[in-house]
């Protein structure tokens, strides 16, 4: 079966609004009108009015967190209902920024996912081992249970609608990149749990790979068989960087 690659650009806590005028209109300027894959950002919540309203149409946008409630005395939170309204298409769940910053456990990151789902968002699901986990054997244990907090909450369909990342933390940031092996190994790992749930449905869900992907290597993970395109940090910060990864899953997209 075979998944339309997506490069998603995660802006974590970077830029300003001239930023975000830039990289909109450098994308516009550079993806050709017609693309084989998907392509979608993700600014902080103060720039995705700017985002949608400037971005071409086949560019998606993002928020990177939403409230696990629909609404009510949360002060500081955004629901899905609200990114919903404002034209957002998807939502990053469970980053491992805010798992380890913010206390995010696997119940509240399903709950997030779930809250997606119910108000047409597409969310990311991230996922991933520290160094520590990978070095103690215990890589697919620590991803698995992360998966299996959603998949328990909402089920195989609807996680399906989803998107899953794995973004090892040892890679985040670090510019140690898992190489393309190390991925795919986690990536099929993944998809073979999900197909004792349901085979089908499981080839068909999308797994990004995230963590030092830059142009350089981008081809090699993404050609993979189990990564379906990444999803981009440092490297999504510049309008040349950003194009670079995507015009790798452009050469892919197209069997080159
Ligand atoms: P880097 O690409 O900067 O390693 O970040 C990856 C990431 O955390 C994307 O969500």
């Amino acid at each position: 079966m075979s998944r339309k690659l997506l490069v998603a650009g995660n802006w974590k806590m970077h830029g300003s609004l001239a930023f975000v005028r830039e990289m909109m209109s450098g994308l516009s300027s550079q993806l050709p009108a017609q693309i084989n894959y998907d392509v979608a950002v993700f600014p902080v919540y103060i720039h995705l009015h700017e985002v949608i309203t400037s971005k071409s149409t086949h560019v998606a946008c993002g928020a990177q967190n939403l409230s696990e409630y629909d609404d009510g005395a949360v002060t500081g939170e955004v629901s899905a209902k609200m990114l919903a309204d404002l034209g957002c298409d998807m939502v990053l769940v469970g980053h491992s920024e805010r798992r380890v910053r913010n206390n995010e456990n696997n119940e509240e990151v399903a709950k997030k996912f779930a809250q997606a789902l119910k108000f047409g968002l597409t969310p990311i699901l991230c996922v991933g081992e520290s160094s520590v986990e990978r070095q103690n054997g215990t890589t697919q244990t620590v991803v698995w249970q992360q998966i299996k907090a959603v998949l328990d909450l909402v089920g195989i369909t609807k996680l399906a609608e989803g998107v899953i990342a794995y973004e090892p933390v040892w890679a985040i940031g670090t510019g140690e990149t898992a190489s393309a092996n190390q991925a795919q190994e986690v990536h099929q790992f993944i998809r073979s749990q999900l197909a004792l749930n349901d085979d089908t449905i499981a080839r068909r869900i999308r797994i990004l790979y995230g963590g030092s992907c830059k142009g350089s290597n981008a081809y090699e993970l993404f050609s993979m068989p189990d990564v379906d395109g990444g999803l981009i940090g440092g490297a999504s910060l510049t309008a040349e960087d950003f194009m670079a990864i995507c015009q790798q899953a452009d050469r892919l997209s197209q069997g080159v």
